[in-house]
C-alpha cells in the first residue's frame, strides 16, 4: 500500500462512528472517540485506564512540551478534550458519565452508570467529523442564534466563553495574535520544539500517529532530509503573520475560552468546554482552529487579558477563530493499546 493510501486507511480505521446502544457498554470505543480529541501539537498526552464502570484519563508526561506549555496547562485541557468526547460516546452506548478531576490521584476520573435516557445526540456523530481546521475561512457571518449556540456550548464550571464578531475587535485580536507570532517563531527553542511535532510526509505521519502532519494544513509531502533543510527557511514570523491575519479575517469571529483561576481543575474544564464547543460547531457544519499565541507567551499575556477586560482571578486560556469552509484531510492517532494502560 502506498503511503498515502496507509494514511488515508489510518484515518478511516480510527474515525469509524460511535456504535449505537444496541451494541452493550464497549470501553475500548469510548477510549478510541476519546483520543479522537484535540491535543496540543496532536502530542495526545494521555494513557487510558478502565475497570468496568470508571474510565482514568491519566496526563502522560512524556509527551509534554515544555517550551509552549511550561506548566502543562494545555496538557491538562488535551485530557479534558479527551474526556468530553467520552462523555457523548458514552451517552450512544446508553451510559452516564460523571467526570472530575482527582488531585490526588492527578487523574481525570470518569464514572459510568447505565441511565435509560441517555441516548446518542448529534455531539457523539460529531466526535469523528471534528477537526481543527487550519485553512483559510469563506468569511460568511453566522447569525445571532447560531453565536448564542456556540457561545453556551463552550459554557461550563468556571468556565465562559467570550464570542468576538466585529470587525474593528478581530483586528485588535489579530495584532495580539501577531506578537505572539514574532515571539514564538524568533525563539529557537520554540522553533525547535515545533518542528520535532511536524510530520512532513505520510510515511513519517503513520509511523508514529501521532504530531502534526503536513496535509492536515495544507503543506505539501516532503522527504525527512529535505523537511529538516526547509523548515527552517520556511518557517519564518512573517509570513505566520501573512497566514494568520488572512486566516482570521476570513472567520465569522472569535471565541475565546476565560476561566475563573489557573490550575488543573480549570484546566481539564477549560478543555471540556472548547471540545463540546467544537463539537457544536461541527454539528452545524462551522469549523474552528486555535490562534493560542497572546495566551501562549507569557510575557504577552496579561496586556491581552487587560484587552480583554477580565474579571479579578479571571484568565485566557485557549482561543479559536471560527467559520464556514473546506474540510482538510483528518489528522492521525496513536493505536488504542499505545494509549491503554
Ligand atoms: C490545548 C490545545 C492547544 C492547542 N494549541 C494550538 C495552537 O496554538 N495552534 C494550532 O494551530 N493548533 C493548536 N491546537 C490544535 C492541535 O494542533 C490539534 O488538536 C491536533 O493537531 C489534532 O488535530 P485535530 O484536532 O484536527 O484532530 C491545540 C489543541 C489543544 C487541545
Amino acid at each position: 500500500m502506498s503511503s498515502v493510501s496507509a494514511y488515508d486507511a489510518a484515518a478511516d480505521r480510527m474515525r469509524q462512528p460511535p456504535p449505537s446502544r444496541d451494541s452493550g457498554t464497549d470501553l475500548r470505543e469510548l477510549i478510541r472517540l476519546g483520543s479522537l480529541a484535540a491535543s496540543s501539537h496532536n502530542t495526545q498526552p494521555w494513557k487510558f485506564a478502565t475497570n468496568d464502570e470508571t474510565i482514568r484519563i491519566l496526563p502522560d508526561f512524556t509527551r509534554r512540551c515544555p517550551v509552549v506549555d511550561p506548566d502543562d496547562a494545555h496538557l491538562y485541557k488535551s485530557l479534558g478534550c479527551a474526556a468530553e468526547n467520552i462523555v457523548h460516546a458514552a451517552a450512544a452506548q446508553g451510559l452516564r458519565a460523571d467526570v472530575e478531576y482527582d488531585r490526588d490521584e492527578d487523574a481525570v476520573v470518569i464514572e459510568l452508570t447505565a441511565d435509560p435516557d441517555c441516548r446518542t445526540t448529534e455531539l457523539a456523530d460529531a466526535i469523528p467529523r471534528r477537526q481543527c481546521t487550519k485553512a483559510r475561512f469563506d468569511a460568511r457571518p453566522l447569525d445571532d442564534a447560531q453565536l448564542a449556540t456556540l457561545a453556551q456550548a463552550g459554557t461550563g464550571n468556571g468556565v465562559r466563553t467570550l464570542i468576538f464578531t466585529d470587525p474593528d475587535a478581530k483586528r485588535a485580536i489579530t495584532d495580539h495574535v501577531n506578537q505572539g507570532n514574532l515571539a514564538q517563531l524568533s525563539d529557537p527553542h520554540w522553533r525547535t520544539e515545533l518542528f520535532a511535532w511536524i510530520r512532513p510526509n505520510d510515511r513519517a505521519a503513520v509511523a508514529s500517529g501521532d504530531g502534526l502532519a503536513g496535509r492536515t494544513s495544507g503543506q505539501p509531502s516532503v522527504p525527512n532530509f529535505l523537511a529538516r533543510l526547509i523548515l527552517p527557511v520556511v518557517v519564518k514570523p512573517k509570513a505566520q503573520i501573512k497566514t494568520d491575519t488572512v486566516n482570521i479575517e476570513s472567520s465569522a469571529g472569535v471565541a475565546i475560552f476565560v476561566s475563573d483561576g489557573d490550575h488543573p481543575t480549570v484546566w481539564v474544564e477549560t478543555g471540556r468546554c472548547y471540545e463540546r464547543f467544537a463539537l457544536r460547531a461541527t454539528a452545524m457544519g462551522v469549523r474552528n482552529a486555535f490562534i493560542n499565541q497572546p495566551i501562549e507567551v507569557a510575557a504577552l499575556r496579561p496586556a491581552f487579558e487587560r484587552w480583554l477586560e477580565l474579571d479579578e482571578g479571571e484568565h485566557a486560556q485557549l482561543m479559536v477563530r471560527f467559520g464556514t469552509g473546506p474540510q482538510m484531510p483528518f489528522s492521525l492517532r496513536r493505536p488504542l493499546d499505545d494509549v491503554t494502560v
